[in-house]
């Protein structure tokens, strides 16, 4: 049998989740963090499929799947959402070949800026993003703890919290958000965040003014937050922090990146830990988050 490279198909996206855990826990174990991830339904791979479908990519050989690269593009960015290869094929060229054909996806796009989150102690993954162009900007920590922990002395949230709803005035308000925290929009992934039943997400206000806006998932996690200015990171993270206590997830979690300082002291100082430490890396000339929580590494 030979190696090939072909785009995805929906049908392969369940394989390519089981691929994706088992890399990640692979190396996670390997460097002594433990297990990180767990096997969930490809919901947010399909919806990239059906948006956009020269961003993923299969290698496989004989119909064994040996790694998968996935990357979708907004306004003029491309992220690349994952990039995995079979432990007991890494090594042998595979994952540079599978960058090279998302990376066609971002030139074909003409998309400005590349980005992506990958794991701090990955020496391999990092040096072939450097090889690509792609560089260490900011780090990026996980950070979790258990709800009792993080509810205690939590004041009152400083802003005020809205659901979010598919009308045409809450994605305007969410786009011009974005625009000022990440300089793009992302209405279509905030029509998905809409459609995923364990995901609530709020317009953040100071009195009557939108500041803001975040996410909180079932399982306690926070992300993704975005601001319009970023003094108000630390009420709006504070504020997320209350909503994800107030569920009923044992669990409070998220991403948090070294240049949002606010956040960083709330977390530490409401007992929150860090568990993996994450890398963002891009182009040159792409600024550094200081008003966005991103959700995980794949959403971003
Ligand atoms: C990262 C990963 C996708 C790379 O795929 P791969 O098939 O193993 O990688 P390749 O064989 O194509 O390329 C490896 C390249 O990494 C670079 N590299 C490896 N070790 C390096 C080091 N210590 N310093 C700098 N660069 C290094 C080299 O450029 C090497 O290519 P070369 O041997 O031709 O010079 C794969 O190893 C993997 O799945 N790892 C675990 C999960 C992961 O971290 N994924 C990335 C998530 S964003």
């Amino acid at each position: 049998m030979s190696l090939v490279y072909r785009p995805a198909r929906a049908q392969d996206l369940a394989a390519a989740d089981i691929l994706a855990v088992a890399s990640i826990n692979d190396l996670t174990v390997r460097h002594g963090f433990g297990p990180m991830a767990a096997l969930s339904a490809p919901n947010f791979q399909l919806f990239s499929l059906k948006d956009d479908p020269d961003g993923l990519w299969i290698a496989e050989d004989g119909g064994d799947l040996l790694g998968f690269a996935w990357s979708w593009v907004c306004g003029d960015v491309w992220f690349l959402a994952q990039l995995f290869v079979d432990p007991a094929q890494q090594g042998r060229g595979i994952g540079n070949e599978l960058l090279k054909l998302t990376l066609e996806h971002a030139r074909k796009s003409g998309a400005v800026h590349k980005a992506l989150i990958t794991f701090s102690f990955n020496r391999v993954s990092q040096g072939l993003y450097l090889r690509h162009g792609l560089f260490p900007k900011v780090p990026i920590y996980f950070f979790d703890a258990a709800r009792e922990r993080v509810m205690e002395e939590l004041p009152e949230p400083a802003l005020r919290g809205i659901p979010i709803d598919d009308s045409a005035a809450t994605m305007e308000r969410l786009v011009e958000i974005d625009l000022r925290a990440i300089g793009f929009p992302r209405e279509k992934h905030h029509r998905y965040l809409l459609s995923d039943p364990a995901t609530t997400g709020f317009l953040l206000c100071a009195g009557s003014e939108y500041v803001g806006y975040s996410y909180i998932s079932a399982s306690g996690h926070i992300g993704p937050v975005a601001v319009w200015q970023a003094d108000v990171l630390g009420d709006a993270f504070m504020t997320a922090m209350k909503m994800a206590a107030d569920g009923a997830s044992g669990k409070i979690s998220a991403f948090l990146p070294g240049t949002c300082e606010s956040a960083l002291n709330l977390a530490v100082g409401h007992g929150m830990r860090i568990t993996f430490p994450m890398l963002l890396m891009a182009s040159s000339g792409y600024s550094t988050w200081t008003q966005y929580l991103p959700r995980n590494p794949g959403f971003m």
